[in-house]
């Protein structure tokens, strides 16, 4: 029934599951519903078609009242397959109505579609004829009711709040941006790749990784043993030396006088128990309380990997291993950073896409980079309209118009040394941070570039060295290097990428001047060693552009569970 209504993501169930309703299911299966998404009813075009059809729809009510003195009531409907209700009426007679109409309750309807009354609105609705489950909610204590709640509000309620109008509709753009990339790649001839969420490499050297270790709680677990079960003393050791070795001398004994077989076995036998009781004592009388040290430091060689272990702050090093194997790849999963930041743009937990391209250059990254932007936003245009007129009307006046605007014109591009001259030229406004050559760009130099002087994406190349990562390619000024940051209005920086430093000499030489250890680059050394060629890549901030598209003002917003410095809810 419901596969003629609409396409993938409001279909039914996968033919799998429907063969559960075929009449050999066995006794102990309950038969699945086919259940038709809202989505597929109200956005139908041939709404004659639909009229009079029967089917089940399942969802929570936003609002339910009760009509005609108690004799019927309409409920409003969501799935959460589109932002619009459907409108189910249900008579008394069906159901007790008080248990339908609180907001919050999840109900299963079978009913038959009806056209409205002529001249009314509303397209379809729902006539029960038969309530198939019921999940009920109590008004009192539900906290999300019908009014309209602030965002700040609902991040108490993260666990809930997906079943607000913006939070499901962020959702959906969100899936369709994640789609669209993955759509973008592939048509672009590259291949996905899962880099590791734990790594022993500081990608941007900045030192902003959480680490991940099992020291505390193996600490915490032998404080608790030693409590419980004291260690051996000195003298226990030493006593079970004792036993060991009259074990021993009586196992040589019955050799020399050449006992049976079976007296020399269990003799053995002995001795092996006396040995393993021995090791067992010394490995407790190793055992100390707290965090192992070595040399006055932290012995990472008794942590986990046995060795210093963190959180990936970026895929970039590793996807640069399958750039320089398999040409143009990407990687798109999550990243972490320890950065003290509470500002609306920066989580401790966020995804990123980062796409690294051999034989290419900075010129190569910026067309790439560009391009994808714009894909995705004719993406959100093609497929995500109705949440994006819903953000519009409610957030951002200008969401849909910056869209349309991004895809279609081209994104400025100038230098580093080219927008620090203009910004010091402004006169209208006066910065926070002061503006000279040399300086990380702050927010709201980014932000006055593509909001004020440009108003469209700019494109900042050739940065100075020495606020960028030690794997950009230097130039042959020596001072600047082949880096580039995608600059949008509303969030400043999207993209941060650059041409990677493909030359032995000059890659060391840039670990050491930023001042980061040889060692733990090794690996990475050697993709210059062996076969080096020219590559670049960036990193798209996945949640930067989920605010850029929808206008919405905080990042905790638009991930569903957001982490940040005192909060990890769930
Ligand atoms: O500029 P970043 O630090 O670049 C890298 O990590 C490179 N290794 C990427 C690459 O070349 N493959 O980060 C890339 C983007 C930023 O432009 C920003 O959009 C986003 O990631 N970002 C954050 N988003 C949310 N919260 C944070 N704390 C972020 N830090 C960076
Ligand atoms: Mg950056």
């Amino acid at each position: 029934m419901a596969s003629d209504l609409g396409a993938a993501p409001e279909a039914g169930p996968p033919d799998g599951k429907m063969a559960a309703m075929a009449p050999f299911a066995t006794d102990e299966l309950e038969p699945s519903f086919e259940r038709t998404r809202i989505r597929s009813i109200v956005t139908a075009v041939d709404v004659a078609a639909l009229a009079g059809k029967k089917m089940v729809v399942g969802g929570w009510v936003r609002t339910g009242r009760e009509q005609g003195k108690g004799s019927f009531a309409f409920l409003e409907l969501n799935d959460g397959s589109c932002l619009a209700n459907l409108q189910v009426i249900v008579d008394a007679a069906v159901h007790p109505l008080a248990q339908l109409t609180p907001t919050g309750t999840c109900v299963v309807i079978e009913g038959v579609l009806k056209r409205p009354p002529e001249g009314v609105k509303q397209s379809l609705e729902l006539r029960a004829e038969r309530i198939l489950e019921v999940g009920p909610c109590d008004p009192g204590k539900y906290p999300l009711p019908k009014t309209r709640l602030t965002l700040e509000f609902l991040r108490d309620w993260v666990h809930l709040r997906a079943r607000t109008n913006t939070i499901s509709a962020v959702a959906r753009i969100r899936d369709e941006l994640a789609y669209a990339t993955h759509t973008f790649f592939r048509e672009n001839g590259f291949r996905y790749i899962h880099t590791p969420i734990i790594t022993t490499s500081d990608c941007e050297g900045a030192g902003e990784m959480f680490q991940v270790t099992t020291l505390f709680s193996d600490a915490e677990k032998v404080e608790k043993e030693l409590k419980e079960n004291p260690p051996p003393s000195e003298s226990d050791i030493e006593s079970a030396k004792l036993i060991v070795k009259e074990k021993g001398e009586a196992v040589a004994h019955l050799k020399s006088i050449k006992a049976s077989k079976s007296e020399i076995t269990a003799s053995v036998t002995e001795l092996t128990k006396a040995k393993e009781n021995l090791s067992r004592l010394e490995e407790r009388f190793k055992l100390k309380p707290g965090i192992p040290q070595k040399d006055g430091k932290t012995d990472y060689a008794l942590d986990f990997f046995g060795r210093q272990a963190f959180l990936t702050v970026s895929g970039q090093l590793q996807v640069e291993t399958y750039a320089c194997a398999l040409g143009n790849v990407y990687t798109f999963g999550p990243t972490f950073r320890a950065e003290h930041s509470h500002t609306s743009r920066h989580l401790a937990e966020f995804w990123m896409v980062e796409p690294e391209i051999a034989f290419a250059n900075l010129e190569d990254d910026m067309n790439y980079a560009e391009s994808y932007v714009k894909f995705l936003c004719q993406w959100l245009l093609d497929h995500s309209l109705e949440d994006m007129e819903f953000m519009a009307k409610n957030y951002d006046k200008t969401a849909i118009e910056r869209l349309k605007l991004v895809a279609s014109s081209p994104f400025v591009r100038i230098s580093y040394t080219k927008a620090v001259e203009l910004l010091e030229n402004v006169t209208d406004k006066k910065f926070e941070n002061p503006v000279s050559w040399g300086i990380d760009l702050a927010s709201e130099h980014e932000r006055y570039l593509t909001e004020v002087i440009f108003k469209k994406p700019v494109i900042v190349y050739n940065y100075p060295k020495g606020i960028k990562a030690f794997y950009m390619r230097l130039n042959d000024d020596g001072k600047t290097v082949a880096a580039m940051d995608v600059l949008v209005p509303k969030v400043g920086e999207l993209i941060g990428g650059s041409q990677r430093e493909e030359r032995l000499d000059v890659l060391q030489q840039r670990i050491l001047d930023s001042g980061l250890p040889i060692e733990p680059y090794e690996w990475y050394l050697e993709l210059r060693r062996y076969g080096t060629v020219k590559h670049c890549g960036f990193g798209l901030g996945f949640e930067r552009m989920i605010l850029f598209a929808t206008g919405l003002d905080n990042i905790r917003d638009v991930i569903p569970f957001p982490r940040y410095p005192g909060r990890a809810d769930l």
